[in-house]
């Protein structure tokens, strides 16, 4: 029986890779020269150490599961390669563990991968986090603007600081490794994970990609380059996740294999280019084929033709999407290229599966050596094997990392030059710091709706302001510099008031969603909890895995459309009442606003700026002398939609008004 079935297996293997064997067309994708080249020294130890393993510890290592669902124990007999902590994962599943629990949780993993006392070589585990917009799972760290707000901010040099300060904030916790860059070219902003690309325009996306791997990583080939300060990268999601046909997440991406390179493949040159270790398959199809399964694409084009050679990791559970797979077995996943696979809570089945694929000819060897080979390859290059326990590494404990002053102000920076003035009657910006200001909207005072999705956790919904310390919401900074000017602030989310203001600044936008939570059918904007239900509202979610079974705080994006928009109604009775009236627009992505910016005197939009609210502040109000503060300086990486798709834009890419210098 298991002969036959190995005749019968090696016969699809062979056929499965002739099939996909196309050569990629060298006038498309380039050859690509990393900053990291290979160290004959390194690659000696891997053959010794390859040489040594067996098949199920080979396979071990090729296998990355979620610490809600593994033990150190496990790691121990199973010889894992890999962990990670999904969205809303912490130790223990405590939301506000120290940074001390997270450091000793690594330990712990560390020390059981590093066991030899059952003959198994030592291969220090790594563990990988989802720091995207700085160490967003743990409390008390610096939240920077999502890449949305980067992107308008059009400073690459400032990408490479944001990347390194959120280095040092991962790396105090004793973890190795972020799965971020996002290098995503959104072509269709209804996707909901469209605040996860910096633009629209794959020109922006490959300047800040590279720049973001040398601020995780260090400058490849440098003495810097992983060392204490510095954290593995990933370039995700490969390839084409910001192009699928009506922005459906995980939809299909009809592009031509030109249009695939030329739109969504910019930023993996730069990000290969500057020693990017890991690359993330994506969870969308090309062609109607799963990424997780495109042989051509992951080994032809990616490994072979553009020369990277560090780990292809899969999304979670994402081989469980390729036709013929499961989440737990996926020979097509590995044999398309796949080095090590994001199986969160079927990792043993997995395991098990994968190595009787192996044995009966579904899986050639070689494969699985190539597959751990580069698993060894970047493990030694991060030094994982000479580091030591994380909690002896130099940045392992250091609590005041996490929020540091001048980690907050690289993200007040960034959230400064990311706010983008669309509208500014009559000089309104910046207004008097000596002013009373009315602060409104349901935006005014909460953290949470400031930083959007993977905040805390995955949706970044269920945390209040006391979640976030040490953040300044958008009112506390206004407060603090008007007050500091002799001016005076009020909250007032309704927007009453006793005494007449001199101004209202109404701050209110999308609520935070996360992944195909946050799809939309129509960019027309009304209410902060979507609008009308994407065109696919019937589509069932995927099944998903532990990670997302979050309670269900709030109503889903797709829910039908809402009442009247509360928000425009309180803009106009606030104008009514001749009350100049500034919005700022907390939103993941451009939305059709055109009644709420006809409705106010002034009109900014600050994306989603994370834990620096201040930073919106810096440019809403003069100095107490007068002079302007800091000014606007954001230019959309967008065009800015006229109502709900694909019409002609309001305000075309690269706008932005500059505010005014006159008192
Ligand atoms: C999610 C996301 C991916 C993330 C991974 C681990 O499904 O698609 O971006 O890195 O799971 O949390």
């Amino acid at each position: 029986m298991r002969a036959s079935r190995w005749l019968v297996g090696a016969v699809c293997a062979v056929t499965l890779v002739t099939v996909q064997a196309a050569e990629p067309k060298s006038d498309v994708w380039p050859a690509v020269a990393s900053s990291v080249k290979k160290d004959p020294r390194l690659e000696a130890r891997i053959a010794e150490l390859l040489h040594k393993m067996t098949l199920q510890q080979k396979v071990g290592q090729m296998i990355q599961a979620d610490i809600r669902s593994v033990t150190p124990e496990d790691v121990r007999q199973y010889r894992l390669g890999s962990i990670l902590n999904g969205g809303g994962a912490f130790p223990a599943n405590e939301k506000h563990s120290k940074v001390s629990d997270w450091v000793a949780l690594a330990d712990r993993f560390y020390d059981a991968s590093m066991d030899t006392a059952g003959g198994a070589p030592a291969i220090p585990i790594m563990w990988g986090t989802d720091a995207v917009h700085g160490h967003n799972n743990v409390i008390g760290a610096t939240l920077f603007p999502h890449n949305v707000g980067l992107g308008a901010a059009h400073d690459p040099e400032l990408i490479r600081r944001v990347g390194e300060a959120t280095a040092r904030e991962v790396a105090a916790t004793g973890i190795d490794w972020t799965f971020a860059p996002t290098v995503a070219v959104v072509q269709d902003p209804r996707w909901g994970r469209s605040y996860e690309s910096y633009s629209e325009r794959p020109d922006i996306v490959k300047a800040y990609a590279g720049k973001m791997v040398q601020g995780l990583q260090g400058i490849g080939g440098s003495p810097m380059f992983l060392d204490g300060n510095h954290i593995i990268a990933t370039a995700k999601h490969y390839i084409g996740d910001g192009g699928t046909s009506q922005g459906i997440d995980r939809g299909n991406n009809e592009a031509s294999e030109q249009e695939l390179f030329a739109i969504h493949g910019q930023g993996y040159v730069t990000a290969i280019e500057a020693g990017v270790q890991t690359v993330m398959a994506s969870y969308n199809s090309w062609q109607g084929v799963k990424m997780h399964g495109q042989r051509h694409l992951l080994t032809e084009v990616l490994k072979n033709r553009m020369g990277f050679d560090g780990i292809v990791v899969s999304d979670w559970d994402g081989v469980d999407e390729v036709q013929g797979c499961s989440k737990d077995r996926c020979a097509q996943a590995i044999n398309a290229g796949l080095d090590m696979i994001m199986v969160p809570d079927q990792w043993k089945p997995f395991l098990q599966n994968t190595i009787e694929q192996v044995q009966a000819g579904d899986i050639p060897m070689a494969r699985i050596d190539d597959a751990v080979t580069r698993i060894l390859r970047v493990k030694l290059r991060a030094g994982l094997f000479e580091k030591g326990r994380p909690s002896s590494r130099p940045l392992a404990n250091k609590v005041a990392e996490l929020g540091a002053p001048q980690h907050r102000a690289v993200a007040r920076e960034a959230v400064r030059k990311s706010v983008v003035l669309l509208k500014n009657d009559k000089c309104l910006l910046p207004l008097s710091a000596k002013a009373n200001v009315l602060v409104a909207g349901d935006g005014a005072n909460d953290i949470g709706k400031q930083s959007g999705g993977w905040s805390i956790s995955w949706q970044g919904t269920g945390n209040t302001n006391a979640d976030y310390p040490g953040a300044t919401s958008i009112y506390e900074g206004i407060k603090t510099a008007v007050t500091a000017a002799g001016g005076k602030a009020t909250l007032s989310p309704d927007g009453s008031f006793q005494v007449k203001p001199d101004a209202a600044v109404v701050v209110f936008g999308e609520n935070p969603y996360a992944e195909w939570h946050g799809d939309l059918k129509s960019l027309q904007y009304r209410g902060p909890d979507g609008d009308a239900p994407a065109a696919d509202i019937n589509r069932p979610a995927p099944e998903v895995s532990p990670q997302f079974a979050e309670p269900n705080y709030e109503t889903s994006p797709l829910a039908p459309p809402t009442a009247p928009v509360a928000d425009l109604a309180l803009l106009k009775r606030l104008h009514d009442k001749g009350i100049p009236v500034v919005t700022v627009f907390l939103t993941g992505r451009v939305r059709g606003v055109t009644p709420e910016i006809e409705a106010s005197n002034a009109f900014a939009v600050a994306w989603l700026p994370g834990t620096e609210g201040g930073g919106i502040a810096d440019v809403l109000f003069r100095k107490s002398t007068g002079a302007v503060n800091f000014p606007f300086s954001g230019k959309l990486s967008y065009a800015w939609p006229r109502g709900g798709a694909g019409d002609v834009p309001l305000f075309p890419y690269g706008y932005g008004l500059g505010g005014c210098n006159q008192h």
